[in-house]
Formats: structure tokens, C-alpha cells, sequence
């Protein structure tokens, strides 16, 4: 593997900048500067950066990952590896890939090809890489297709040690990888996850509980209102009765939090109101059925007030037992839930921040695309150890 030091690279990029107006400053470097300027890693005589600028411009907003899925498979293929396209629906397609024949791999690593929308085209400005799904999480699948081409050149992977699976649908509802996991019938034993998290070792995520409340009133004229029944005046006290309580939290994942996202009620200003809803977002960091008795606890004190609750995901506690990396607990949702096979360890780790992944100026740092290999080939390489102790 060819890696540049930051040091060198900063030193190009400020030669680069220097010797331009400023007024063009901010844009002056293509991609092909950078490759130029041998700011790459090269293996195979694949260029990280000219695969995930690909990545970048092919869009795959959620539901239209199909041209991604091809082009993955092109690449995989030319590159040698044995490559499968499982199909998920009329617009996405999973991409299975392995060295050899072995169809069943002890580490599996995986990330998502689908992105949120809308596309936003691929630039680059001094040391970033803009445009959607740069960071996420096309960072992590070029990081983790660079990782593999260099443990082969290396001769540190053998046939069955490694595969790598990269879904569709995972912004959206998770079904690539649910796919992916129930019906492909191969078997992996510990699974590395690629999301953003800023090159440290996720330690899970919180999960969530959507709680629906709905009350029903009696309308009447708002200059009688002792002929009618006020939903509101039910709804709101209830709604402050959430606020006050007291959640569990958890060492790993921090704080439950409460969010109390929409609230509709009423008709006019001279009806009692005879309806109200409001629906709320609770984001779990403990065992949710505690969340849920909590909220229902409080419901029964009120009267024609229905609470519904539907547990979206289970809060995700991942390993991170590997010395080296910087920890990091997330609050947004993965695949992991998603992935129906038991795994023995679970990682999450991958290049860039979720605190640009889905605005409109995502990008990516080049360097952490570098980084990031160095940091998969350690997860591979300390689960492939710890399989050989099982
Ligand atoms: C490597 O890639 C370059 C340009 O993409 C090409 O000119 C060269 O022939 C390739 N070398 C090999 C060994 O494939
Ligand atoms: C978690 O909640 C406690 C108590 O409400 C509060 O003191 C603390 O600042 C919260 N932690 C975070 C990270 O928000
Ligand atoms: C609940 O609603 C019913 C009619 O919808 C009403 O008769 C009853 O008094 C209400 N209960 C309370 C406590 O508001
Ligand atoms: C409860 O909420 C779920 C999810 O929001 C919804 O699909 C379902 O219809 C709701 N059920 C009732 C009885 O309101």
C-alpha cells in the first residue's frame, strides 16, 4: 500500500493554493491534481480516489442503487474477485464479493451503496471531497474494497477469510441488508460495519421508540365550554408529564432523550378542540420495554387518551475490544439491527462524521479514505486472530 504522508499532502494542497488568485482558491483542485500529485493510494493499479469519485457521480439515492451495484460489480470483477448481485427490487441490487470460491467467509465486511437524497454532485475543494454519499457511506465502501485489494497483494487473506457485502436500502428501511443476511445462505462469524465514525470503534447505537398519543374530545362553543371536553387540555399536561420523566440511561450510549416532533389539535380558536394528537421520538439508550412502561404508566392517568408505541429499533451494543482505536457511541440507526445472523463480534467503524453525512455540504477528508484501510486491515486482522482462539 502507497500512502502519502499529511505531511506531503499538505504541503502540495498549500503549493496548489499558493499559486492561484484567492478568489479561485476554494475551487481549484480536481481529483486529478491529487492523483497527480501522487496524493493516492494505489493497488492493483486501482486508484482510491478515481473508484470513489465514481462512487460519488453514479447516484444511488434510496430505491436506485442499480447503477452503483453494476459498476461495484465491474470493478470487483476486473480486479479478480468472485462477485454475486443478489436482487432486493426493481431498482437496487446487493454485491456480494469474495476471493475465490468459497461463498462462506469468516469476517464480513460490510457498508451500504444507497444514499439519502438529494444527489449532490462530486467536487473537490483543497482537501475535501464533496457530494452526496461521499462520506456516506461511499468512503467506507472504497476504503473497504482498497483494504481487501491490499490484503490479497499481501497475501494475509486465503480463500473463505473475508467477503465483502455492500446493500442496498439501508437510509431507507434496511431491506438490502435484511436481504442480504436471510437469503444470500452463506455464513459469516464476526461482521465489520462501515458508517461514519470518524475512524474510531462505534461502541452501538441508541435505538428507538415512536410514541403516537391521541386524545378525543367533545366540541362545543368555546363561550359554553362546560358542553364540551377539551382535548388539548388533556394532550398538553400529558405531554409535560413525558418531559419530567426520568429515563434510563446507559454508560455506553449516554442519555434517553424525548423528542416531541408534531402536535395537531383542534378546529378554531372558538371550538373546543375536540381532537389532538402529537407524535413523539424517543431515542433509547437502555432496555426499551423500561422506556415503555414508564410512558405507560403515565397514560393511565388520563382519560380518553390512547398511547401508541411501536418499538422501531433495539438500542445496539457493539464490540469494541481491539486496542488502538478511540471509541465513539453513535445516535443514529445502522444495519446492524438489520443483519439477521448471529455474529460472534460486531465492529463499526468507518472514515468521516455523521454530523455532515446527510447536509448539504457532505464531504470527506481525503486522507481519512487513506486511513480508514489502515483501520479495517487491524478489525480484519484481530478477527481473523481471535477466530483461530474460538
Ligand atoms: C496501470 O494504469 C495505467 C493508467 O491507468 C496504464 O497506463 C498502465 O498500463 C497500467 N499498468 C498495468 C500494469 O496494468
Ligand atoms: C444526561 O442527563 C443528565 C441528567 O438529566 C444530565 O445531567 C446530563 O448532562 C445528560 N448528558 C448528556 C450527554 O446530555
Ligand atoms: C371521555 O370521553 C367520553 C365521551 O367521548 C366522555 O363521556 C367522558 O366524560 C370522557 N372522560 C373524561 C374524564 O373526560
Ligand atoms: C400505531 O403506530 C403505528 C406506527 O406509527 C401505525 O402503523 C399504527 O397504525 C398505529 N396504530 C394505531 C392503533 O394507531
Amino acid at each position: 500500500m502507497k500512502i502519502v504522508s499529511l505531511a506531503y499532502l499538505a504541503s502540495v494542497l498549500g503549493a496548489v493554493i499558493a499559486s492561484v488568485p484567492m478568489a479561485e482558491q476554494q475551487m481549484v483542485i480536481q481529483v486529478d491534481d491529487l492523483i497527480r500529485e501522487q496524493q493516492d493510494l494505489k493497488i492493483k493499479n486501482q486508484s482510491i480516489l478515481e473508484f470513489h469519485k465514481k462512487l460519488v457521480e453514479i447516484p444511488s439515492i434510496s430505491g436506485n442503487e442499480i447503477g452503483t451495484a453494476y459498476y461495484l460489480k465491474n470493478f470487483l470483477e476486473e480486479v479478480g474477485l468472485t462477485v454475486e448481485l443478489q436482487e432486493v427490487d426493481a431498482g437496487g441490487r446487493n454485491v456480494y464479493a469474495y476471493k475465490g470460491q468459497k461463498r462462506d467467509n469468516k469476517v464480513l465486511l460490510t457498508s451500504h451503496i444507497d444514499t439519502v437524497p438529494p444527489f449532490l454532485p462530486y467536487k473537490v475543494k483543497g482537501s475535501r471531497i464533496y457530494g452526496r454519499g461521499s462520506c456516506d457511506a461511499k468512503a467506507s465502501v472504497a476504503s473497504m474494497v482498497f483494504t481487501y485489494l491490499d490484503l490479497i497483494e499481501k497475501g494475509l487473506i486465503k480463500d473463505g477469510d473475508l467477503a465483502l457485502l455492500f446493500v442496498v436500502g439501508e437510509e431507507f428501511n434496511g431491506r438490502g441488508m435484511i436481504k442480504a443476511s436471510r437469503e444470500l445462505g452463506t455464513s459469516w462469524e464476526i461482521g465489520i460495519f462501515g458508517e461514519p465514525t470518524e475512524l474510531k470503534l462505534g461502541t452501538g447505537h441508541k435505538g428507538a421508540l415512536k410514541a403516537d398519543v391521541e386524545v378525543q374530545g367533545i366540541a362545543s362553543h368555546s363561550g359554553y365550554p362546560e358542553l364540551g371536553i377539551s382535548a388539548t387540555e388533556t394532550l398538553i399536561p400529558f405531554l409535560l408529564r413525558l418531559l419530567e420523566l426520568d429515563f434510563p440511561s446507559s454508560d455506553v450510549l449516554g442519555n434517553t432523550t424525548l423528542n416531541i416532533g408534531r402536535i395537531e389539535a383542534g378546529v378554531a380558536a372558538n371550538v373546543i378542540p375536540p381532537y389532538a394528537n402529537a407524535e413523539c421520538i424517543l431515542r433509547i439508550a437502555q432496555d426499551p420495554y423500561v422506556v415503555q412502561e414508564l410512558l405507560e404508566d403515565v397514560a393511565q392517568d388520563f382519560n380518553n387518551l390512547t398511547l401508541n408505541l411501536t418499538h422501531a429499533v433495539e438500542p445496539q451494543f457493539v464490540d469494541y475490544d481491539v486496542e488502538d482505536f478511540d471509541t465513539i457511541a453513535l445516535s443514529y440507526f445502522t444495519d446492524i439491527p438489520n443483519m439477521a445472523q448471529k455474529l460472534k463480534k460486531r465492529y463499526l467503524y468507518g472514515p468521516g462524521s455523521i454530523l455532515v453525512a446527510h447536509g448539504d455540504h457532505e464531504y470527506i477528508e481525503v486522507a481519512d479514505l487513506f486511513e480508514a484501510t489502515k483501520g479495517y486491515e487491524k478489525l480484519v486482522a484481530h478477527s481473523l486472530n481471535q477466530l483461530k482462539a474460538y
